[in-house]
């Protein structure tokens, strides 16, 4: 399980993310698709990815009460994603009603990974605006905690933090990393970044891989130097 890179498909329509998948002739690369890429697009854009073969995190981050992330969640679930994400902030009840919903008829069901804080998230403004007094890699730890407790998969995170995830939750509790980049290229808006190489090294499961790919002049040869760097 895991070890992969997920290559974040952040296009504003269906026509451009399968002009971009169009250069991978023959390779079926692991596909975010994120709430600008699914309002866009819709449903249909997870069901076509998935009859060309690739597998996808479908990234919504639910946020709800249990009730409601259980019955969005039974939907998600039909579209056939490999992976699915909500906040973890919802609570233990929300998870464990996202993981009932998400559970099909045949007892299969996608990875259910859980953000923590948000990367964008700094600690003062968790402190003052979020009124939680607490150092910010606690309540991510602790977040993760009960993400684990609730059945989860695992969590979305900086790869700085993947190694304290897995020393409170375990080796098996999965980390997806965002915030990866080359040693030799732009950081963009990202600030924690690591590349693919201290990744692996710091124990990503999966590394979300946006820019670095979608934007280069050779997005396979980009995409092959991540898998190597990662996976090698
Ligand atoms: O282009 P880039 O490699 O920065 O893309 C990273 C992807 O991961 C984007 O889709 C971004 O929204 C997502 N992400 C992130 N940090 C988080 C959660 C998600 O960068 N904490």
């Amino acid at each position: 399980m895991g070890k992969d890179v997920i290559i974040a498909c952040d296009f504003a329509s269906g026509e451009e993310t399968l002009a971009f998948l169009e250069h991978f002739t023959g390779r079926r690369p692991y596909v975010k698709i994120g709430m600008e890429l699914f309002y866009a697009a819709g449903p249909d854009i997870v069901r076509r990815l998935k009859d060309r073969g690739h597998p996808v995190f479908l990234d919504l981050k639910l946020h709800d009460i249990p009730n409601t992330v259980k019955k969005a969640m039974a939907v998600l679930s039909r579209l056939d994603a490999d992976m699915v994400n909500l906040h973890a902030a919802g609570t233990r009840a929300m998870m464990t009603a996202a993981l009932e919903g998400l559970t099909r008829p045949d007892a299969t069901r996608p990875l259910l990974v859980a953000v923590t804080q948000l990367t964008s998230t700094s600690e003062a403004q968790m402190r003052e605006e979020i009124l939680i007094d607490r150092p910010l890699e606690d309540v991510v730890a602790a977040y993760a905690r009960n993400a684990r407790v609730a059945g989860l998969d695992g969590v979305v995170c900086s790869p700085l933090e993947a190694g304290r995830i897995h020393e409170v939750c375990g080796a098996d509790f999965l980390t997806v990393t965002p915030g990866v980049r080359f040693a030799d290229a732009a950081k963009d808006d990202q600030t924690r970044i690591t590349t693919p190489a201290g990744a692996k090294a710091l124990g990503s499961d999966y590394i979300v891989v946006g820019r670095p790919i979608t934007q280069a002049a050779d997005p396979v040869a980009a995409y092959e130097r991540c898998l190597a760097e990662f996976t090698d």
